[in-house]
């Protein structure tokens, strides 16, 4: 395929459909909503108003980290504040799919339909890849950024039409056309993080505080597993408690479980064999965030399980 090409034409395309309005996009800082903030930004100029919602479910930092990487390709992003929706949606959730579903409501009905009003915006551009509709139908993922499937049409509740300009592509021809438009390695070689972000790490409710937890042995573990090569490495925080000592106490503290994967597409995934001396390392560092005493590595092949939690 002609990747140069096909940027031309959805250049083309998109100034086409668009006319003079104006279109929104939710960025993430991973590769396909890049590709289409990079691309629209391409065709439509200011036109295009690109978010970054932050929905206090991210990693340290991550929100001004990319806000950042797209100012030095003059592309202007803003950050919008949702934390509060999102946590008061997930209070005294528990079940992994309540849970997604309050997030994917909050992020289309609350934030969105706020943004839509304030923009005037007509066209919601989105990174929707044909691997999330193939594997969507084959019920392999509940793919997050598929507004059907969770029973959204966007046009007859908020009045905005979805454009998917990468809908013809697989992850292999979203980093080539990445290449073209000039993305740098670091979002076109990004690990793999999910759209319900750091609530799929959490089993049980997420609060503040069990976030505070997550996010912190996140930032432990990418640390250590940065240059290992391995396809995909994270942090879980289980609900369950566990008995330790510290400074002299007994303390019933919280469980962190690393997870480090290989994978290809992620449809199966072996458990990497990451070297003691890290996983040590990994774990007194883990043990030291405040109320965590215990740290596991999860030895589990996909399948049976899955590469995240919830
Ligand atoms: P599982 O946990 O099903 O995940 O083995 C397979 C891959 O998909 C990612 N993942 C998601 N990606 N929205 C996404 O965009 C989601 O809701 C979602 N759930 C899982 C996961 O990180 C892994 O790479």
């Amino acid at each position: 395929m002609d990747y140069e090409a096909f940027v031309k034409d959805q250049v083309a395309s998109l100034k086409h459909t668009v006319g003079d309005g104006v279109a929104i996009n939710a960025l993430s800082g991973g590769v396909d909503s890049s590709v289409v903030t990079a691309l629209g930004h391409r065709a439509l100029g200011d036109r295009l108003k690109t978010v970054f919602v932050d929905s206090g479910l991210m990693r340290e930092g991550e929100p001004e980290a990319v806000r950042e990487v797209f100012a030095d390709l003059g592309i202007p992003v803003t950050i919008v504040d949702a934390r509060a929706d999102f946590l008061s949606a997930l209070k005294g959730l528990t079940d992994p799919e309540d849970k997604r579903n309050a997030i994917t409501k909050t992020f289309y009905s609350t934030v969105f339909g706020k943004l839509v009003k304030e923009t005037g915006a007509k066209f919601l551009l989105h990174g929707t890849i044909l691997t999330d509709i193939e594997e969507t139908v084959a019920g392999i993922k509940r793919q997050h950024n598929i507004l059907s499937q969770v029973g959204i049409d966007p046009e007859e509740m908020y009045g905005y039409q979805v454009l998917e300009p990468l809908v013809t592509l697989r992850k292999d021809g979203v980093r080539e056309v990445a290449a073209v438009l000039d993305l740098p390695l670091e979002i076109t070689h990004r690990i793999p993080f999910p759209g319900p972000a750091l609530a799929a790490r959490i089993v049980g409710e997420v609060t503040g505080e069990r976030l505070s937890t997550v996010r912190a042995a996140t930032a432990v573990v990418e640390d250590e597993l940065s240059g290992s090569g391995a396809f995909q490495y994270l942090a879980v925080l289980l609900e369950d408690k566990a008995t330790g000592m510290r400074e002299g106490k007994r303390e019933f503290g919280q469980i962190i479980v690393v997870r480090s994967v290989e994978s290809v597409d992620a449809r199966e995934a072996a458990v990497t064999r990451v070297p003691w001396e890290v996983l040590e390392r990994i774990c007194r560092r883990v043990t030291g965030i405040p109320g965590v005493n215990r740290c596991l590595y999860d030895l589990t092949p996909k399948p049976p399980a899955t590469i995240e939690y919830v």
